[in-house]
């Protein structure tokens, strides 16, 4: 049967078209930042990874608040691209570049330093930064990238930045994990880039995602008597540059059915300045919160305390080791 004429009929098109509209509304989630009034006048927040992707739109979120906001990006000429967007759109000047590579310990650790000699406070510090589908790689500091990368460095860091979130309380800590931390699971030696053969890349990218959602459950649990509140988020399926690592044909794929299904930077960012900011999520902690703003139960590996306290322990020792206590 030819099917042009049936293509070309009116009714095809209003079908279409009501498709597009309801697939868009889809990606909204049901808590909409542009209708929150809080404002962020006298509150510092950390946005890692703050240059592009869901990073940027949480920034300019706060920044449009009055915040004060670090960017804390890895490469300054990114950064500084990012500083200036976000400063022109917004006219807060209040916005501040610094230098953060997550990956590095020795970078976190200097980050910190920096942080705590010229803040006097920190509200908000959102783990963003993340990357997926590197290779397996081992640093010079020996720790397996991806695992550095998505959380190595964000738990080191929130660890060195946490009396001065206990100083600053009320304050919150929002780790960016996804709903793909179902599908990871825990083996500690993977840390040091060991028993990693059968580990495909995309897994690796799970497991540390479930770090993160353990990360903010354990040290909710730590934090309970302190005022400093500690959630994981999922953002959704995002249209950022999060495939950058991939091959061309996997890239084409994803803006294309991205372009229908996923949501954009800016709606991807609201499940993170849900728990960062919002009313509602005042004293929540501990809890994962999905894409559209709703708590929800994270995996079994997630909720299995001596499995959280084994990778906190681990996580410890693996970041000790390099410029820490006693070294
Ligand atoms: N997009 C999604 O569908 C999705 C879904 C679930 C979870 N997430 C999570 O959301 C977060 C943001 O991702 P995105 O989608 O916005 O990706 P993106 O567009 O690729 O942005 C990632 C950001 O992280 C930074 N980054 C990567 N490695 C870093 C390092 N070693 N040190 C410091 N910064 C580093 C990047 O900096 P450069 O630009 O300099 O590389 C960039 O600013 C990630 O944690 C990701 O796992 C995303």
């Amino acid at each position: 049967m030819d099917m042009l004429p049936l293509l070309s009929h009116p009714l095809w098109f209003l079908c279409s078209l009501v498709l597009v509209v309801v697939l868009r509304m889809q990606k909204k989630g049901r808590w909409d930042p542009k209708k929150c009034r809080v404002d962020l006048t006298g509150k510092t927040a950390i946005v890692t990874g703050a240059n592009t992707g869901i990073g940027k739109s949480v920034a300019l979120d706060f920044a449009r608040r009055n915040g004060r906001v670090v960017l804390a990006c890895r490469s300054r000429e990114r950064g500084q691209k990012a500083l200036e967007e976000i400063q022109r759109e917004t006219g807060n000047r209040n916005v501040v570049l610094e230098i953060l590579d997550t990956s590095s310990m020795s970078s976190v650790r200097a980050f910190a330093d920096r942080i705590l000699r010229n803040e006097t406070r920190l509200d908000i510090l959102v783990n963003n930064a993340g990357a997926s589908g590197m290779p397996h790689a081992v640093t010079s500091e020996g720790l397996e990238v991806t695992y550095a990368t998505n959380h190595l460095g964000p738990f080191l860091l929130t660890n060195l930045l946490v009396d001065l979130l206990k100083r600053s309380a009320p304050s919150r800590v929002v780790f960016l994990a996804s709903l793909m931390h179902k599908q990871g699971y825990i083996d500690t030696s993977n840390l040091y880039g060991k028993n990693l053969e059968k580990q495909k890349i995309h897994e690796t990218y799970n497991c540390t995602k479930l770090m993160n959602v353990i990360s903010a459950r354990e040290l909710a649990e730590r934090l309970k008597t302190t005022g400093v509140t500690v959630t994981s988020v999922s953002p959704g399926i995002v249209m950022t540059e999060a495939m950058r690592h991939y091959n061309l044909i996997i890239r084409v794929v994803f803006n294309v059915i991205g372009f229908f299904f996923f949501k954009s930077a800016e709606e991807g960012a609201a499940s993170t300045i849900f728990c960062g900011i919002s009313e509602e999520a005042e004293g929540l902690t501990g809890q994962y919160v999905n894409s559209d703003c709703v708590i929800e139960l994270p995996s079994e590996n997630a909720r299995d305390p001596p499995l959280n306290r084994k990778l906190w322990e681990a996580s410890e020792a693996a970041t000790n080791r390099i410029g820490g206590p006693g070294q």
